[in-house]
């Protein structure tokens, strides 16, 4: 598998409905080589840890069914497996599934699967818990996703989101941002295969909700029972919330 040169339109940061998906796809087949080193370099090293909270989050018992929508290289599904889980790590990134397929100690319970998070390839009630991991703030129509996320969930099954966040306390808030935007793309170009994706990276986040917000729109979803932890001093979060057993959820048109 060989990934596409660098270089490439970049998508919308925001995750509005007329997000060009097909710019998200190339962006994420050209960071993937390095990927993981990057995440690894810009988190000093947290990211693993904030992952395995998402997977604990996810409260998933040994052989049930767990999805990982927007799996990237499966470190998220990784997690979930290594709990009992039997994983289908999904993703549209065939770039970024061959390297996760490629890392030592995946698994044998992660199945990598190829499809599109906002048309889950799924049954309506199949699988025990949903997570994504920094995926949710790439897809076009989170709304739509959310509530395609609880079509396929069984009643009693828990979504869990880990994503970037906007630190509550204004001053912070500001000092994160000005830190995002000097220094990503140094990282970025020290170390990525596409430096200048880490471009969007910056802005996708500055877009994205906080953390309330995001809970009332999981809500809105159709989902019960919605949950906040915040981590990195806000600057991450992990929400968490139940497929309810009644009152199905919206479905898509
Ligand atoms: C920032 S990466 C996150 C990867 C991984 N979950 C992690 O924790 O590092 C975002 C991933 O979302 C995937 N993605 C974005 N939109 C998608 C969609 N509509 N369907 C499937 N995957 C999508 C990208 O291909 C990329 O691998």
């Amino acid at each position: 598998m060989t990934a596409a040169p660098c270089g490439g339109p970049l998508p919308d940061p925001r995750a509005h409905p007329d997000k060009d998906a097909a710019l998200v796809q190339a962006m994420f087949d050209r960071v993937a080589p390095r990927y993981d080193l990057v995440n690894t370099v810009l988190s000093a090293g947290r990211d693993a840890h904030w992952r395995r909270v998402a997977a604990r989050a996810a409260a998933v018992a040994p052989g049930r069914v767990a999805l990982d929508v927007a799996t990237g290289t499966g470190k998220v599904a990784q997690e979930l497996a290594r709990a009992g889980a039997h994983v289908c790590a999904l993703d549209f990134s065939v770039a970024m599934l061959a390297t996760g397929q490629r890392r030592d100690g995946v698994p044998a319970s992660v199945r990598w699967c190829a499809g599109d998070g906002t048309r889950l390839p799924l049954e309506d009630a199949s699988v025990d818990a949903v997570t994504i991991g920094f995926g949710l703030r790439n897809l076009a129509d989170l709304d739509a996703a959310l509530v395609e996320f609880a079509r396929v969930a069984r009643p009693g099954a828990r979504l869990v989101i880990l994503e970037f966040s906007q630190p509550p306390r204004a001053a912070l808030r500001r000092g994160y941002h000005a830190l995002l935007r000097a220094a990503v793309p140094r990282v970025a170009r020290a170390v990525a295969s596409d430096p200048r994706a880490y471009t969007y990276l910056a802005e996708s986040i500055a877009a994205w909700p906080d953390a309330t917000e995001l809970a009332d729109r999981v809500a809105a979803a159709g989902w019960a029972r919605v949950g906040v932890k915040r981590l990195a001093a806000g600057a991450v979060a992990v929400h968490r919330a139940v497929r309810p057993a009644k009152s199905p959820p919206r479905m898509q048109s």
